[in-house]
Formats: C-alpha cells, sequence, structure tokens
C-alpha cells in the first residue's frame, strides 16, 4: 500500500541534504547513463541521511534495516515498474547475511524538487516481476490520469486501478511497496530534471 507523509521533514534539514548530495561525485549508473547516482550510507550511522531520516523513518516503519538507497538525478521518466528484489539472487544473500526476514519490502522516496509536473502514481497492482503485462481482469476502463502525462509508460497506463496520485512537495516523503506497480509522469517534456533519495528498507 502507498502512504504520502506530508510535511514530515523540516526544509532547512531538506536544503542541507540537497546541498551535501549536490557536492558529492556521481557514481554513474550500469543501466541508464541519463541518471546520476550518489552514494546514501544510512547504514552508516554516522552519515547524514542517517541523522536526519532514522527518527522520521523510525516513526514511519518501527525498526527498520536498509537494503539498498540513493541519491538520483534523472532526466528520463520511469515507465510502470516494480522495485522488487525478491526475484534476484542477491535477496536471499542479503537477508542472510542481516541474520533476520525481510519485514517492510518498501521503498521510501524523498523529493528534492516540487511542482506539478513531478508526479508518482502507484497502482493498485503487484507483481515480483519488474514489469509483465497485468491480468486484463484488473484492469478498469478508465483510472483517469492524462496520457499526455504518461506517453512513455505502457498501454495499460490509464486502465490499471489506481491508489495514490502524488504531486511532488519538499518535506513529504511517499511510501509503497516494493512489489506495488508504480510510474512517474513525463517530467521530462518541460525540460525538467528530478532530483530526489530513495530508500529500499528490509
Ligand atoms: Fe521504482
Amino acid at each position: 500500500m502507498s502512504t504520502v507523509y506530508n510535511s514530515i521533514i523540516d526544509r532547512k534539514k531538506l536544503e542541507k541534504i540537497s546541498k551535501y548530495y549536490s557536492l558529492l561525485p556521481d557514481l554513474g549508473s550500469e543501466t541508464n547513463d541519463q541518471i546520476i547516482n550518489k552514494k546514501l550510507e544510512y547504514h552508516n550511522k554516522n552519515d547524514i541521511s542517517y541523522n536526519i531520516f532514522s527518527p522520521l523513518f523510525t516513526e514511519i516503519l518501527g525498526e527498520h534495516d536498509l537494503d539498498v538507497g540513493a541519491y538520483k538525478e534523472s532526466s528520463n521518466p520511469y515507465p510502470i515498474h516494480t522495485d522488487s528484489a525478491s526475484h534476484h539472487e542477491y535477496w536471499n544473500d542479503r537477508i542472510t547475511r542481516r541474520g533476520g526476514e525481510e519485514k517492510h519490502n518498501m521503498a521510501l522516496l524523498v523529493p528534492l524538487v516540487e511542482g506539478p509536473e513531478f508526479k508518482t502514481v502507484v497502482f493498485d497492482a503487484y507483481s515480483e516481476e519488474f514489469f509483465k503485462e497485468p491480468d486484463p481482469k484488473i484492469l478498469i476502463d478508465d483510472n483517469g490520469l492524462d496520457p499526455d502525462e504518461f506517453r512513455h509508460c505502457q498501454q495499460c497506463v490509464t486502465r490499471l486501478p489506481l491508489e495514490i496520485s502524488y504531486e511532488w512537495k519538499l518535506g513529504d516523503i511517499l511510501t509503497w511497496d516494493r512489489n506495488q506497480l508504480h510510474a512517474s509522469a513525463d517530467f521530462a517534456r518541460h525540460g525538467l530534471i528530478k532530483k530526489f533519495l530513495i530508500f529500499f528498507m528490509l
């Protein structure tokens, strides 16, 4: 299930974190050269991300462990996909190494830009695959999304049951289940770049 936590992050702390990541080097991406990726060390208790977000994430999730996370700048909107990792071999490894079971399997998004062009839509549809055509039985006639904002997405984008259409606002946190289908609106057609932090929690 997806949830928006409005105005939960102090603006001054958000400015501090934006500045911190703007100065870090880009690690690049193996899969997409239009994405700037920077190291996020939430597992390190001395790290700025842990200091700022640990109390908030504890409020949202209770006890939690980071699986992976990153600072990203993207000039390419994501089509419909899940963030599921359970089909990757490394998943079981990670769980074993951490000596426990996955408790949350959640994604937490922290927008570092805001405006009506930046939207994340989350559907009431789940899959362990990155993307698989959904069962036609779950599709509806029209979920109300504007097709012009989602031309980069698969055709089912206006027919999947919509759970949340979230417009990015500084200070908010959006969460969803990692195996939940979601997509980005096409901010790139406005010549914009999207900046955000993403945390995947065990
Ligand atoms: Fe995602």
